[in-house]
This record gives structure tokens, C-alpha cells and sequence, in this order.
């Protein structure tokens, strides 16, 4: 399917959907490989792995077959899951829902505002002025600093991935299908304005009610339009970087598409920029209608990511969204942010250290010698898992810890097919990362990242979304769908062909060590409905027929070390009958592998965030683009959304107001802990 196919498929009805079918693109060309036959010709390794199979006979445990497979725990008695609650009913309407004796509050929405002299929302007559001060578009990662030792203080740092203008300007419709006819500038700014991040003070009251501090000092707004940021790493200042407004490659206004993410252990925010592709323009098109990057000196490493993906008019107006007039300035994208919320007025700084690509999230931990580890997923079909460790260890001092972002050494792995990972390294000068096959520094092999995962034979993946680690060496990877693998594509850690459902990886790195370059991986679950045999899910059979689930996107531990795992079906939810929403996902025990529905979305929403409090005793979780996904398949509305004629109008409800993303605050009524007895 090509773009023009796309824009013209009237199945497709909204950016949302448009979104997906591009994502159906895969550009990863190296899907016919063995696995394993590049980096045993390159690094000469198949002794070094031999060896590893040799010590390591009891992998077998940890084989697909022994762990996907639940053992009841006594005859016909349900197995213990550690989360104390009654589950929802799944099903999908116009409004959110929560477990019985549990409180699910609208803390902030799209419009709300943040800065103590913005102005109140007016959606009539929205201006990017105004938007700078108000809470963005599309909430996804959402992460909580404390600013007291009680916790009953603390910055919300909240990502705003993307914007559905359909829905968001009164009289507009769909744009990206019409060339982007309506988009005028002043359009495109507040969307502009709409995208990036929010850092917003909330405090809670004696009766354990969250509110906004709107005048807090530390509230800011971050965009694509507005803010600058710097370039730090072994990326940064390289030639490939240099633009017309920064020679030097150090520079760059703004970040985009900011999926998930994560905080640092020092309390800094983590801010993922995943489709950025999307965000670029040319004005030459071949005669299907397609891009033509043939003229462009980095032809090859654009289609590999994508670039210009052309979802957003951004690049008619802004030359920086011009590949014709910066053909630089996609390098300066796809990179993990880091801001300080604790200092409104300090710079972004973008790390290039942990590679360039979609990069959905980035949680973070500690190795057991103190190294900083994030684990980050590549969402693309048939793209990588990542992982990075500092050269350096995590301290108290809090400036010097920013530096572990600038060195250290990024991973991308392997999944072998007994049940091994290999943590593969990206080193310029190791394996085939050379100057002979084009990699002349460290910088090009970071901003080349695909390219160099490639040659060291990564698996290719059904798009990995988020990945959570947990302290005692253990990451669960979440790949979320892909129904562009073939019979023949399937390998041990990615099984099934055409997922539609996807699948959730165990990672139990060696030693219990998060910087280990070796490890094992088992499934803990194969998605979708266990009753439907062709579906080939797995799931613990104590799990109702209300808390399988499909497309897993986003994950969280609590307090307690337990999962939590987020849903984004997109427009295929039609396919479960289930909207999204959050469920506990029990690891250990009898009843592993057993799920249970915890928070349902309103209609055409999914499911972000989430993220749990210190104390186990508040949950924010975020509603991202609330009406848009899939309404056709509502009963009773089966149609597109649109700003005049929304499939829901949550979370106001009001007849003037179309839907808004928003963020929920959920607690326990009565105070406590979240899902425990
Ligand atoms: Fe923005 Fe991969 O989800
Ligand atoms: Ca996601
Ligand atoms: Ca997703």
C-alpha cells in the first residue's frame, strides 16, 4: 500500500486509522535473512554462542512451551492472582469506567490551562498563544515527580503525541485525505502548539483529592513550535546534523510525536519522539503521488525510516518540515528527550546517545552495579528492541547524573530461538559497523541506528511498543500487533503470522542484571480471545472472558512490583468487541498469566500512561483521542467522528465541547492502596 493508496482508501476515516495503514509500511528490507547469518559471518560468533548453549541446558525451561503453558493450581480452584478487585465487564460506550469502589477523575483535558495567566478554553476560537498555556493534545506518557516527602505534591510530566484535527477545529473534517486543504497557518501553529509535553504542578487535599496548581512555578508547556533544544552525545555537532539555522549541529527547535517515556532515577523526564517521519514534507512527487526522495543525498537511510511520512502540512509553511529545504533536519529527530521539570527555564536536550528511531518509550532503571538501563522499543513492524547502559553509574549528584544519558552503550537484541536474548552492541569499528560499509563515525552509526541493528541481525519484531523493566532483572516487551508477518516470517519470539492481537515478552536478564549483555526470554502471553482457536492466544485459563485483551501498547509496575498493562486496538477494536483499557497481568505464581480489566475507555479512545504513585495509592492513566478509533463499529453510531458529530463527547459531555483526551487520576474510595486487599 503507498500513500496515495491510503488517502484514497475510503475505509480509511480519520488520522487516527490513516496512522495505522501507514504503519502497515514496514521498511525493514532484511526480512528474508536467517537469523543469526549476519552476525555469524561478520563477528564470527557462532562459537561464543555454542559455548552459551552448552552452559545453559536448563534454558530449555525457559523455552516458549514450558512457560506459555499455565498449569491450573488445584483442581478447578481459581489460582491466587495478587490483585485485590472486582474486574469490569468489558464491552465499549461513550464513557470510562473503574473497578467497584474506586474513583476515576478528569484531572486535566485538552484546553485546560496550565499557566497562571492563560486564558480560559475556548474552542470556537482556539489561537497557538493561547494553546502554549493550556494542556495539549493527545496525552500519553504520563510520569509523577513528588515535591514533598509525603507525595501529596509533585509535577505531572504528561507527552503530547499527536493531534486529530477532525475533530479538534469546528467545520474543518479531515485534512491529511484532502491535501490538507483547510490547513491554514494559523491552523497548523495551534497544532503545533498542541504537540510536545506538559509539565503541570497537581497537589492533593486532606480528603485525598487531586487538583491542578494552575499558578505552580514549575508549570510549562514544551512544542514543536516553540521550544529549543539542544543536541548532546556522540551524535551531536556531526556534519549530518548541520542545518541553514544551526552550521554547527548542536541546535534544533522543538520535538515531536512524544509517545511514551519514562523518568530518570534523578527525576528527570524522559520524552520518546516515535513517528516523526510523519512530520516531514516534500514538494516532489513521483506520478503515483508518492514521495520522491531519489534526488536526496540520504535517499536510502530516509526509506528506511520512513521520511517524509507527509501526515501533517507542517512543511508547507515551516522550511524546518521541508526535506527540499533541509534535508538534514530529519537527523535532528527520532531522538530521546530530556527535560528537567524541576527548572521551567532549563533546555530539552535531546541524547543521541540512545539512538534514532521511533522510539515509543523509555523506562528506565538500575544495573546491580548502579548503571543507568533503559529499555526502549523501535514501533515499527519488523523493527528492534533496544537497550542502553551508562558508562557510569547513577549518584546523588543530580547535574552530574545527566551525563549517563551522553555515554554509555546501546543495544539492540537478539531473541535466539531456545530462549536466549544476546544484547547485540551498536560500537562504531565493532563487527560490520565500519567505514566500509558507510559508518565513518559513532554519529552515523547512532544516527544510522536501523541501518547498524540491521547489520548486526537483530530480530525483527511485531512492533515493539513500550518496555518495563522491574528492579530484580526482569523487562516485560510488548509487541502490539502485526499482520504483515508471513507464515515463513515467523521465528520463535515473534510466532504467529498475521497478529492481529500481538504478544507480551519476559525478559530475566543473567544474574538478575539489567546491564547483562545475555539473558533469557520467555512468552508470558499470546493476546486475544482464548475461545476462538485459529486466534492461537494463550492466556492463564482462570483469566474471565472479560480480561483477555488485545494489542498491549503501554505497561507500568506498582508499588508492589505487579503489571499493569495499557491497550491500543487503534480502529481494529471492532475485532474484540472490547474497547481499551487497563488490566492486571499476574507474573508469578499459579496464576501467571492470568489478566483482569481494571479501567475501560470511552469509545475510539486508548489506553496511556500509566503510572503508579511510590505508595501504590494513586494511578494516572491518560485517554488519547477519545471518539476517534474505530467508530464505525459502535452500535447505534457507525460512522466518522467529527468535531460537529462526535461518537462521544467525554469527558464533558457538553453539546459546545467535542471530545478531549484527558488525563485520569484514579483512587481508592477510602483511602489505600490500589488492588490490594
Ligand atoms: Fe505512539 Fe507506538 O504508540
Ligand atoms: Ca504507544
Ligand atoms: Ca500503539
Amino acid at each position: 500500500m503507498t500513500r496515495s493508496d491510503i488517502m484514497n482508501d475510503p475505509s480509511i476515516g480519520n488520522k487516527a486509522e490513516a496512522f495505522e495503514a501507514f504503519d502497515d509500511i514496514p521498511t525493514n528490507p532484511n526480512l528474508s535473512r536467517t537469523i543469526g547469518d549476519v552476525i555469524n559471518a561478520r563477528f564470527g560468533r557462532r562459537d561464543m554462542l555454542r559455548g552459551m548453549l552448552g552452559v545453559s541446558a536448563s534454558t530449555a525451561l525457559f523455552g516458549t512451551a514450558a512457560l506459555i503453558a499455565p498449569t491450573k493450581s488445584e483442581a478447578g480452584a481459581k489460582a491466587a492472582s495478587r490483585y485485590v478487585f472486582d474486574e469490569l465487564t468489558s464491552g465499549n460506550d461513550a464513557t470510562h469506567h473503574v473497578a467497584e469502589g474506586y474513583d476515576a477523575n478528569v484531572l486535566l483535558r485538552w484546553g485546560d490551562p496550565i499557566i497562571a495567566d492563560a486564558p480560559e478554553f475556548d474552542v470556537m476560537n482556539q489561537t497557538a498563544a493561547a494553546q502554549l498555556k493550556q494542556f495539549g493534545y493527545n496525552n500519553d506518557y504520563v510520569g509523577f515527580v513528588p515535591l514533598n516527602d509525603e507525595g501529596t505534591r509533585g509535577l505531572l510530566c504528561v507527552n503530547h503525541e499527536y493531534t486529530n484535527e477532525e475533530v479538534m477545529f469546528p467545520g474543518l473534517g479531515r485534512q491529511d485525505s484532502n491535501g490538507f486543504a483547510g490547513m491554514t497557518p494559523d491552523l497548523i501553529d495551534i497544532e503545533m502548539a498542541a504537540h510536545g509535553g506538559s509539565v503541570v504542578e497537581i497537589a492533593k487535599d486532606s480528603a485525598g483529592a487531586w487538583a491542578v496548581v494552575r499558578d505552580g512555578k514549575m508549570n510549562r508547556r514544551i512544542s514543536p513550535l516553540q521550544t529549543a533544544m539542544t543536541l548532546d552525545g556522540p551524535a551531536a555537532g556531526h556534519h549530518r546534523l548541520q542545518t541553514n539555522d544551526d552550521p554547527a549541529g548542536l541546535n534544533v527547535i522543538g520535538t515531536i510525536n512524544n509517545c511514551a517515556g519514562g523518568l530518570t532515577p534523578w527525576g528527570t523526564w524522559l520524552m520518546a519522539e516515535e513517528n516523526f517521519h510523519g512530520y516531514f514534507w516534500t514538494d516532489k512527487l513521483d506520478g503515483a503521488g508518492k514521495p520522491d526522495i531519489s534526488a536526496q543525498p540520504e535517499a536510502a537511510q530516509m526509506a528506511r525510516y520512513g521520511v517524509p511520512g507527509m501526515w501533517y502540512a507542517w512543511g508547507q509553511h515551516y522550511d524546518r518540515y521541508n526535506i527540499d529545504k533541509e534535508p538534514n533536519m530529519p537527523n535532528k529527530f527520532g531522538w530521546v528527550v530530556e527535560v528537567d521539570p524541576m527548572d521551567p527555564t532549563s533546555t530539552p536536550i535531546k541524547h543521541t546517545a540512545l539512538g534514532r528511531f521511533r522510539h515509543e518509550g523509555a523506562e528506565t532503571t538500575v544495573s546491580t552495579d548502579g548503571k543507568l538501563v533503559i529499555y526502549m522499543g523501535d514501533d515499527n513492524r519488523f523493527d528492534y528492541q533496544y537497550k542502553y547502559v551508562s558508562n557510569g553509574s547513577v549518584s546523588d549528584d543530580r547535574a552530574a547524573n545527566s551525563a549517563l544519558l551522553s555515554e554509555g552503550v546501546l543495544y539492540v537484541a537478539r531473541f535466539e530461538e531456545d530462549g536466549i536474548i544476546n544484547w547485540l552492541p551498536l560500537v562504531h569499528g565493532e563487527g560490520p559497523l565500519t567505514a566500509e560499509n558507510g559508518f565513518e563515525d559513532q554519529g552515523d552509526v547512532l544516527i544510522d541506528t536501523r541501518i547498524a541493528a540491521d547489520l548486526l541481525g537483530a530480530t525483527p519484531m511485531d512492533r515493539p511498543e513500550d518496555a518495563q523493566p522491574r528492579g530484580d532483572g526482569t523487562a516485560y516487551i510488548l509487541l502490539t500487533n502485526n499482520n504483515k508477518r508471513k507464515a515463513g516470517e515467523t521465528n520463535a519470539a515473534n510466532p504467529r503470522a498475521a497478529s492481529d492481537f500481538g504478544h507480551i515478552i519476559e525478559i530475566k536478564e543473567n544474574g538478575g542484571d539489567h546491564a547483562a549483555t545475555s539473558g533469557t526470554w520467555s512468552i508470558l502471553l499470546k493476546c486475544g480471545d482464548p475461545a476462538i482457536a485459529e486466534v492461537g492466544a494463550e492466556w492463564n485459563p482462570d483469566t474471565s472472558q472479560n480480561g483477555w485483551f488485545g494489542s498491549p501498547d503501554n505497561a507500568a509496575i506498582d508499588a508492589d512490583g505487579r503489571l499493569w498493562i495499557a491497550t491500543d486496538q487503534g480502529s481494529k477494536w471492532g475485532k474484540t468487541g472490547k474497547s481499551d483499557g487497563l488490566y492486571a497481568v499476574e507474573t508469578e505464581g499459579d496464576a501467571r498469566g492470568t489478566s483482569k480489566l481494571f479501567f475501560r475507555c470511552p469509545v475510539g479512545g486508548e489506553m496511556c500512561g500509566p503510572y503508579f504513585t511510590d505508595d501504590g495509592e494513586t494511578l494516572f492513566v491518560a485517554v488519547q483521542h477519545p471518539g476517534t478509533d474505530g467508530t464505525k463499529d459502535l452500535a447505534g453510531f457507525e460512522r466518522e467522528s467529527t468535531f460537529e458529530d462526535p461518537a462521544t463527547r467525554w469527558p464533558d459531555f457538553n453539546d459546545k465541547m467535542p471530545p478531549r483526551p484527558a488525563v485520569v487520576v484514579i483512587t481508592r474510595q477510602g483511602g489505600g492502596k490500589i488492588a490490594v486487599s
